[in-house]
């Protein structure tokens, strides 16, 4: 059984990226193939073992709510059509009663803040969070390799991965330690640092353990980088008290928050489908012949 039991999703922010598609849709729900992002989040927290499911969620957002939600209508429509597949598919969507609970977030003040929420909610045990729009694509869930990580190390663990030195201000970036194997331990950890600045290339990538120690430092967080109430500069505060260990997981990442990695998300996933891969590969093939040509 796994000894982390709740994760926390942060799912308010508006998505401008994506405008105008996020101007009526939470961007939690843009599909890669044929499931919305929060699936793969979901779905990733399921196989670590996670059994109480914690939204923080904005105005706006309702869509989200009706996706877990039975769709009675729908459900005994496919059901007297026979269509028994399409009922299947709907599955991956279902809760047990309770285990899903949604909060609001009134102000967008930032990723520290939204875990905040969480508080009462999580009490005195390590919990997780996820970031929907980092999509990890691999043989086994990054959430689930941290969680066996995790047992052995205990404190708060990071996901983390090597960016190239001219991205590290998109990133929390990890002060290393020291490293063996998938782990390293932290020194501190920096919100967005100019690359000039950066301690490492390291990176901090939207997955989390953390110990409970970490909410009572979130009340009395300060705003960091933009402005924002950043978790980092939490986690970072918790260094000598808690430890921080970065967790190097193995499987590809997709940054869904810039259009540029969701659609090669979008690839990869169909490219991996048995059912789509040979059609779809042939017609990217065809698409730069033709492109080719034009040029
Ligand atoms: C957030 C975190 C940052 C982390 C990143 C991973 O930033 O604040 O530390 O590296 O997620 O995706 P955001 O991308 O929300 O600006």
């Amino acid at each position: 059984m796994s000894h982390i039991r709740k994760a926390v999703f942060p799912v308010a922010g508006m998505g401008t990226r994506f405008l105008p598609a996020t101007k009526s849709i939470p961007k939690e729900m843009l599909p890669l193939v044929d499931r919305p992002l929060i699936q793969y989040a979901v779905d990733e927290a399921r196989e670590a073992g996670i059994e109480e499911f914690i939204f923080v969620s904005a105005a706006g957002k309702g869509a989200l709510e009706d996706y877990f939600d039975t769709a009675a209508a729908l459900e005994a429509r496919l059901q007297a059509s026979g269509k028994t597949e399409a009922l299947a598919a709907l599955g991956v969507t279902r809760m047990p009663e309770g285990a899903l609970t949604i909060l609001r977030q009134a102000q967008p003040l930032g990723l520290g803040h939204a875990v905040r929420q969480a508080k009462n909610l999580i009490g005195n045990e390590a919990f997780a969070v996820i970031l929907p729009d980092d999509v990890i694509k691999g043989d086994r869930g990054a959430l689930a390799q941290m969680v066996d990580a995790h047992r052995g190390v205990g404190g708060h663990m990071v996901a983390i991965m090597d960016v190239p030195r001219a991205q590290t201000s998109m990133y929390g970036i990890l002060d290393v330690k020291d490293e063996a194997g998938a782990l390293a331990r932290a020194r501190g950890l920096v919100e967005k640092p100019r690359s000039d600045l950066a301690p490492s290339t390291k990176a901090v990538i939207g997955r989390y353990i953390l110990d409970s120690a970490i909410l009572d430092r979130l009340d009395t967080l300060r705003p960091g980088a933009g402005g924002e109430l950043q978790l980092t500069d939490a986690i970072n505060a918790d260094v000598k008290s808690v430890g921080v260990t970065g967790y190097m997981f193995e499987g590809q990442r997709f940054d869904c928050g810039s259009v540029q990695g969701y659609v090669q998300a979008t690839a990869a996933f169909a490219l991996s489908r048995a059912d789509l891969c040979e059609e779809y590969s042939a017609f990217i093939d065809r698409s730069r012949k033709r492109l080719r040509l034009v040029a």
